[in-house]
């Protein structure tokens, strides 16, 4: 849309509105929401947000007008940790757990990662583009209009190129916005499985310069866990990335307490990802440092745990915590932001209002988009969600229930959430 387009009869406008910088404790449950509201877009941006008594005496002849009909909007969700390129899936390690096996177990005896890796070298760029533009279609549909995308099934410098190249394709096709993180120590490669120095010397001698010379990536990110990257190994490949200009996200006390979120801090990574392990000490180190926590629920639920990390803990220390599903083909097939806030107020104790927070205007300073996106204010990107539903709680609460009715990216429609536009439905919108 180039003109000027409103949108009124919005039963609450969750706006977000606040200082720029990420949020903190109680400022976690303020939404800025206002009750009746309208709002203005210029092109790609928000021009003014208000009730709907301030703005409609705006409206003027040559400006598109959308009647939410007493809806919800919010600003789309910001995905800040998936791994959305993969060829095939793990239908069968579902099956596996759900008949006993745990997610070391499948991957100790060979399935896993190692799996997935095999098939991904084996797509071409091509076919990796088109399976994952589908799987962008899901994350659309569920409300996100952002993701941060890792590599990490590759494991060769070429098959890593290729799938940061796919994550570029994809985010210039857009809509949805993609940033891109190098994630090549994901695990040890089956080949160098009784050499893994000689992997690690890879990752820092071959694939980050090149990741960083075609300038494939901003952030590099690293499985620090038994099984997978040892602290020290951790550490010698962020310091090198970050020599290469590269910005640090790290997989951290996921699976066991190992020091990976004292390593983010004492590195000076934006965030620590996971950290259903990390205790006090490790949280209190993640403060000073100013990391951001990346909680990743949905992860949890699906390999069947029950060990959720302590997000009240985090929230009361004072972090700016981060909600993100962790899409993968592995852990987390879940691309849906609502069900992650459903599972943050169920089995981490936030309030729908600082999950919301956590997957808005957090995540967006999770990957240094802060000032762009994350929240409905003039000056920022009209990327928004229009639900269909008159509460905010309600995207949570009626968990599964498909609320999204629009989704608009920089200020254009991009999805209609499976109501047909134009269709016999009791839900359309009033366009005028
Ligand atoms: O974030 N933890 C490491 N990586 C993914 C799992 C990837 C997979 O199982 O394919 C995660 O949970
Ligand atoms: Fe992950």
């Amino acid at each position: 849309m180039t003109g000027k387009l409103a949108i009124t009869g919005i039963s609450q406008l969750v706006t977000l509105r606040g200082p720029a910088r990420p949020r903190t404790g109680d400022e976690m449950g303020n939404l800025a929401i206002i009750d009746n509201g309208a709002m203005i877009i210029e092109g790609k941006r928000i021009t003014c947000a208000g009730t709907r008594h301030e703005i409609e005496p705006l409206i003027n002849a040559n400006c598109k007008v959308i009647d939410a009909g007493g809806r919800v909007v919010m600003p789309g969700f910001i995905d800040a940790h998936t791994h959305p390129v993969f060829a095939g899936n793990r239908a069968n390690e579902f099956e596996m757990r759900a008949s006993g096996a745990t997610y070391q177990q499948i991957s100790a005896a060979g399935g896993g990662i190692q799996s997935t890796v095999k098939l991904t070298r084996a797509a071409t760029e091509d076919e990796l583009f088109e399976t994952s533009k589908h799987y962008l279609e899901w994350f659309l549909r569920s409300g996100t209009t952002t993701i941060e995308a890792k590599s990490g099934y590759g494991l060769t410098v070429e098959d890593e190129l290729k799938m940061l190249r796919v994550v570029r394709r994809l985010n210039n096709e857009g809509p949805i916005r993609l940033v891109p993180t190098f994630l090549g120590a994901h695990s040890i490669p089956e080949e160098f499985k009784d050499h893994r120095a000689d992997y690690v010397n890879l990752i820092v001698n071959e694939m980050l310069p090149k990741v960083a010379d075609e300038g494939l990536a901003e952030y590099c990110d690293v499985f620090c866990e038994e099984g997978a990257f040892s602290i020290d190994e951790t550490r010698r490949i962020m310091l090198a990335a970050k020599e290469r200009g590269l910005k640090l996200r790290l997989h951290a006390d996921q699976l066991t307490l190992n020091g990976g979120a004292a390593l983010a801090a004492e590195l000076g990574a934006v965030t620590a990802d996971h950290l259903e392990q990390a205790d006090l000490k490790g949280i209190e180190r993640l403060k000073a440092a100013g990391v951001q926590p990346i909680l990743l629920p949905a992860s949890v639920l699906m390999i069947g745990s029950t060990k959720y990390p302590d997000a009240r803990a985090m929230i009361d220390s004072g972090l700016a915590v981060v909600l993100a599903t962790d899409f993968n083909p592995g852990s987390s097939p879940v691309p849906s932001m609502p069900l992650v806030l459903t599972l943050a107020s169920t089995m981490m104790k936030m309030t729908p209002a600082e999950a919301i927070t956590a997957a808005t205007i957090n995540a967006a300073y999770s990957l240094d988009r802060g000032a762009e996106i994350g929240s409905l204010e003039p000056g920022k990107v009209a990327d928004f969600v229009i639900y269909d539903c008159s509460d905010y709680r309600e995207i949570a609460y009626f968990a599964g229930v498909e609320h999204v009715m629009k989704v608009f990216i920089s200020g254009m429609i991009q999805s209609s959430g499976g109501i047909q536009e134009g269709g016999k439905n009791i839900f359309s919108l009033k366009i005028s």
